[in-house]
């Protein structure tokens, strides 16, 4: 029998600020999620967040994209912010941009990722989580975790993953996707999720098929046509056996990669492994962070969570992420700190060249 594991997440107010997640959320989603589990729609659940993001984690014999499902998160998520509402929390409901519900939170604000596989006999499973960033983040850990063998030792000394792995790559401004097989195509591959605005790795399978890794790639600019929060994406990969050790699930965020994000969602920033309890951004409402969570299923139940990055190991990739904010930082309103123009989140472009437009003179030649 096979099980789906949904991840669906929210930014439903914030405290403070856009900070962090009040515990009353939590409590009213922990109740939701018991009655649902209570009324049998779900068999398991875990409810945490990560920055001022409400994460949903759900197991079920639903499918991927279940209506029910889809309504629960979704019912969840409007009670949570009736809460917040209540405490004044800021943003209260901010990623909610639909009125009602119609079936399916996709394109609805929330972001969500979820799998349907059967469970082997061990089944490890990390659940990535950010805030402060957008969807692409993911792209760059996923190719080192599935495709390079400088981070995973077993694309070449194990022969259950000797073949490599599928991308299946979105292009989420033109909505069509491609697929493409590692190691024959890696540089094909490369030059487009390298753009990661634009390319995002929505899935990846081993060579037989089975689903190794899904992503959120919800865009909240694309979907809302302006600015109303980063999509703080979320990231499952599953480990050991055919797919990769958690170790090499998790050792590419030794590296702070650069990511989109931070202030006003219109900064670079490097991307900080934190345990849950810093998942916490404060500074310049950030640097972005990523959180992980390790689980082991077990006929659905999900045994855990272990908090992945609470490990000293990590230290230095937190050293370094500060190190580099401070870089960063140190450019105030400059690019490459700030985003370049066309891709700003917040812009006060428009007014000010409205205001300034009859002091422009032509360079003519005389
Ligand atoms: C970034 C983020 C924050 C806000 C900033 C201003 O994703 O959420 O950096 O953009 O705190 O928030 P508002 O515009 O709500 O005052
Ligand atoms: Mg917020
Ligand atoms: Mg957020």
């Amino acid at each position: 029998e096979k099980i789906t594991l949904s991840v669906i997440k929210a930014d439903v107010g914030g405290f403070v600020g856009h900070s962090a997640m009040h515990g009353d959320l939590i409590e009213e989603a922990n109740r939701r999620l018991e009655s649902a589990q209570g009324r049998g729609l779900i068999v398991d659940f875990h409810v945490t967040s990560c920055g001022d993001d409400l994460q949903l984690i759900m197991t079920h014999h639903k499918k991927p994209d279940n209506q029910e499902i889809h309504q629960l998160a979704w019912d969840t998520f409007k009670a949570c912010t009736d809460v917040a509402r209540k405490l004044k929390l800021y943003g209260a409901g901010q990623d909610l941009l639909a009125d009602a519900f119609s079936g399916n939170v996709r394109g609805m604000g929330p972001g969500l990722a979820e799998m349907e596989f059967v469970e082997r006999t061990s089944e490890p499973i990390i659940i990535f989580m950010a805030d402060k960033t957008s969807a692409g983040a993911w792209n760059l850990p996923l190719y080192k975790i599935f495709a390079d063998p400088f981070n995973t030792a077993g694309l070449v000394i194990a022969p259950t993953m000797h073949d490599g792995f599928r991308y299946e790559v979105h292009d989420v401004k033109g909505a069509k996707r491609i697929f493409f097989d590692t190691p024959q195509e890696l540089y094909d591959l490369l030059v487009f999720i390298g753009a990661t605005g634009r390319y995002l790795v929505k899935a990846v399978y081993a060579r037989d098929g089975e689903i190794a890794a899904v992503s959120s790639t919800e865009r909240l600019a694309l979907i809302a046509g302006k600015y109303v929060g980063k999509d703080d994406p979320v990231c499952v990969v599953r480990s050991q056996g055919k797919f990769p050790a958690v170790g090499e699930v998790l050792e590419p965020f030794t590296m702070p990669h650069v990511v989109e994000g931070w202030m006003r969602g219109s900064h670079h920033g490097p991307l900080m492994p934190v345990p849950l309890r810093h998942a916490t951004p404060s500074r310049f409402d950030g640097p972005p962070r990523v959180i992980a969570l390790g689980f082991q299923l077990a006929g659905g139940r999900l045994i855990g969570p272990r908090d992945m990055f609470d490990d000293p190991g990590f230290d230095e990739a937190r050293r370094l992420s500060n190190t580099l904010a401070n870089h960063m930082r140190s450019h105030g309103p400059f690019e490459p700190h700030r985003l370049p123009m066309d891709e700003m989140e917040y812009t006060t472009l428009p007014q000010v060249m409205d205001r300034l437009k009859d002091r422009w003179e032509p360079l003519t030649k005389k």
